[in-house]
């Protein structure tokens, strides 16, 4: 159930939010909806109090009025420019969590130009806008809570024989794989008598967590995150109450390495073609990149500029991408469960960044 925070600045928007929140009331329950944050305590830092609220949604509304950027207290300062601007501050949370935000232009006002935007704000000029017009402004926001809806999705489950037609498929990536002698990594397969490592799992999830290359033991079992790596991945499934047979695993290079090492730039690109016929088969609604590698060749295949950033930096976060078989997924970077192993505090984190994966599940 997507709960949705509406930003909006009251000098250029009160009377159209207004309107846009009980339309909205058509659309989903009251209890999704949350429009003014109550009163700040007094003491109370209002930075994390506003984090916090907006913690609490999934979605966030930025609704753009014809002067949201312009706006100017008394002394004439841009407030967008304020660090004590609320809606600045509340954009900003957002963005930092990584929630969906989608820019709401109403009153006739166009998306801002980045240079108007204080640098923190520069990342929704990526996000898609919708405009409600006045003379539709119903039909306008049926289509916003229908974009929510699709954006926030649970994937419908696969008919009985489509899903018997996934099996299938992996059978099939699973047979080109035992026979792909012309691996970079073969001979270390054939040598030690090791299996290759597809992945397993839902052939139909919701959610595909793909990580860099199987360890030693998951190359004697044939399955990835088979070693102790693997219960910190099912302890945090159970966090969010899944199994690992409700989920799809895989890694981006399919064979044992033979040692701790990264992935070479021809053994990422000998395994691609598999690792993008196993996307199409499961289509998930989300995919789950563990750790630093899995991050940089996952949002470089989606050509993403976060591809260099690093995971401290955007872990936990939702990207919407373009799937290749039509519509939005998200991308969702992690730590890797094997770093956890040494740092409570990363556990921690890697435990707040399961919790997003909830709105999917
Ligand atoms: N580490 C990985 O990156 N992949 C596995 O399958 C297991 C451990």
């Amino acid at each position: 159930m997507a709960r949705i925070f509406i930003n909006y600045r009251r000098q250029d928007s009160e009377g159209y939010v207004g309107r846009l929140y009980d339309h909205l009331l058509r659309h989903f329950e009251a209890e999704q909806v949350f429009m003014d944050v109550d009163s700040i305590p007094l003491g109370v830092d209002f930075v994390t109090f506003l984090d916090e609220a907006v913690a609490q949604c999934d979605v966030l509304l930025a609704v753009i009025g014809a002067t949201w950027a312009e706006a100017a207290d008394s002394d004439g300062a841009r407030r967008l420019m304020l660090e004590d601007d609320f809606v600045r501050i509340e954009i900003e949370s957002a963005i930092r969590q990584g929630k969906l935000i989608v820019p709401v232009l109403v009153g006739g006002a166009k998306m801002p130009r980045s240079a108007d935007l204080p640098t923190e704000l520069h990342p929704i000029m990526r996000r898609n806008a919708v405009e409600l017009k006045h003379a539709q402004f119903a039909k306008d926001v049926e289509r916003l809570a229908q974009a929510i809806r699709n954006l926030t999705a649970v994937k419908a489950p696969a008919t009985a024989a489509i899903r018997a037609q996934k099996e299938t498929a992996l059978k099939a990536i699973r047979s080109d794989l035992i026979a792909a002698t012309d691996s970079p990594l073969y001979s270390l397969r054939q040598e030690n008598r090791f299996f290759p490592v597809l992945g397993d799992g839902n052939p139909d999830a919701t959610l595909l967590f793909i990580s860099e290359a199987p360890g030693i033991n998951e190359a004697k079992e044939g399955r990835p995150f088979f070693g102790q790596s693997g219960m910190v991945l099912n302890e945090m499934l159970g966090t969010i109450g899944l199994t690992r047979e409700q989920v799809f695993v895989t890694n981006f290079v399919l064979d044992y390495m033979g040692e701790k090492r990264e992935p070479k730039p021809a053994e990422l690109a000998y395994y691609a073609p598999f690792v993008e016929r196993i996307f199409d088969v499961i289509r998930p609604a989300v995919i789950v990149a563990m750790g630093g590698t899995a991050m940089r060749c996952l949002l470089k295949r989606f050509e993403q500029p976060e591809a260099n950033d690093k995971i401290s930096a955007i872990h936990g976060k939702l990207l919407p991408v373009t799937a290749p078989w039509g519509g939005t997924i998200h991308i969702v970077p992690t730590y890797h469960p094997a770093s956890v192993l040494y740092s409570a505090s990363w556990k921690a984190w890697l435990r707040e960044d399961f919790q997003k994966l909830k709105l999917f599940v």
